[in-house]
């Protein structure tokens, strides 16, 4: 017997089977790649916050990792991890939720607590889920628990991990809650109950959202701010200086990742579907933040067309390629949308990410450069498009021939712009 299975261990399953695995629970992984699977068994880890130590240590206390669907049923309580992607027309895309409900179906025993993590719009718990999980017979909060508990993982983050952050709970009954909540007392520090599952749902997507808006929102006042010849950075560091009422979001080349620029269509999705209206604020931050790569395009145009060059046949070196600062994730970056323009506008990219070795643009490498001193020096223009930590503000400006700042890290100067 385990204590936990985990349903797919991919960012946000393999640092919930660490947390629970360090409290002591006897944890198993099930995932549907062989190669994660393996590699896992082996001491490997693929996820950037969990180091190969971590798995060791992991596989020390008694996890193992597996495809087999028969362990699923030996497990006390089962925690679903898997993927919430689109479809193709950009709607929620169950798949993956389906197919592991299915597999646990077969295997899932009396007595268990099965929780949703994965982000998802209001209603797929009971509604989704709980059919597929009654196919094996047994009735949920009746032979077994059901409960949704979004993911609030930060991918990076070194201030707040799972166990002190605090845990949202929502059951399929009074019940439900009452045994998810007590399973995560065990490792997070804090749990807040919700009022059911579709409120749990819904509390993920208006954090998502929220960011989402307001990230659209200095998006779209840094466009109008450089028309204006006003320092948006320098504003939104005044306007952080109340101490109640206003939080800062900092505009960029883009959102990505898997949440932001995923999650909320869910929702704007499911409030289509079933109310027949739009989700005006969802569609709306979309339509800016999506162009954002675009609008970075036009400004790196602007700024070699005023030193009298062409975007054909300028080397355009990007600095930093992946969605979030210090990590090596590459999910929906907005680097890539940006190489793309610049590369339909004839521009020679090149990129440098200390994450990052090789990096596909349109399905083709792009060329990764080694000595960026010497990179900087002969690029006819530097765009940092992500601020790691591991960029030198001075040396970097100091050697960039003419430098596009779209994270306003760099003091503006005859040779660099901020976006
Ligand atoms: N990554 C984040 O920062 C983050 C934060 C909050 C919430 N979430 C949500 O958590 C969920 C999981 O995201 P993630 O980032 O961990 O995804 P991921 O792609 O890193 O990992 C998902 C894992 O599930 C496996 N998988 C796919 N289908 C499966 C199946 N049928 N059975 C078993 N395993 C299967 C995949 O092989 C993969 O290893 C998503 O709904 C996402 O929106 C992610």
């Amino acid at each position: 017997m385990a204590d936990l299975a985990v349903i797919g261990l991919g960012y946000v399953g393999l640092p919930l089977a660490r947390e629970a695995a360090r409290a002591g629970l006897a944890v198993v992984g099930h995932d549907v790649s062989t190669g994660i699977v393996n590699g896992l068994n082996q001491g490997r880890s693929h996820v950037d916050d969990v180091s190969d130590a971590d798995v060791s240590a992991m596989l020390a206390a008694g996890f193992h990792a597996t495809s087999d669907g028969a362990e699923l049923g030996r497990a006390e309580t089962v925690v679903i991890c898997v993927p919430t992607p689109l479809t193709e027309d950009d709607g929620p895309d169950l798949g993956p939720l389906r197919a592991a409900a299915g597999l646990l179906a077969l295997h899932l025993r009396r007595g268990s607590l099965v929780v949703l993590e994965s982000t998802t719009y209001p209603g797929t718990t009971d509604e989704v889920l709980v059919p597929i999980l009654e196919e094996s017979g047994l009735r949920a909060g009746v032979d077994f628990n059901v409960a949704f508990s979004p993911e609030r993982i930060d991918p990076g983050n070194v201030t707040f991990g799972m166990r002190n952050t605090p845990k949202v709970v929502g059951g399929y009954s009074a019940l439900c809650t009452q045994r998810a909540a007590a399973f995560y007392g065990k490792f997070v520090e804090t749990v807040v109950t919700a009022r059911g599952t579709r409120e749990a749902e819904m509390a993920k997507l208006l954090e998502n959202t929220y960011r989402h808006v307001n990230i659209a929102l200095v998006n779209e006042m840094a466009r109008f701010c450089h028309e204006l010849d006003v320092d948006l950075w320098d504003v939104i560091g005044l306007a952080a200086t109340k101490p109640f009422g206003f939080q800062a979001f900092y505009p960029g080349p883009g959102v990505g990742g898997h949440c932001i620029p995923i999650d909320p269509n869910y929702l704007s999705h499911s409030v289509q579907v079933r109310l027949g209206y739009p989700f005006r604020f969802v569609q709306l931050a979309q339509e800016i933040n999506a162009g954002m790569p675009m609008y970075v395009a036009r400004r790196a145009q602007d700024i070699l067309n005023s030193e009298g060059k062409a975007v054909r046949g300028s080397t355009v070196l990007l600095l930093g390629v992946t969605y979030k600062p210090d990590i090596a994730d590459l999910r929906e970056s907005p680097a890539v949308p940006l190489a793309r323009r610049l590369q339909e506008l004839g521009a020679i990219i090149q990129f440098h990410d200390p994450y990052v070795r090789t990096w596909q643009v349109g399905g083709h490498a792009t060329d990764r450069v080694a000595d960026l001193d010497a990179a900087l020096r002969s690029a006819d223009l530097t765009i940092l498009v992500q601020q790691h930590a591991a960029y030198e503000v001075a040396s970097i400006s100091g050697a960039a021939v003419r430098l596009l700042d779209t994270r306003g890290r760099f003091p503006t100067s005859a040779t660099v712009e901020r976006l």
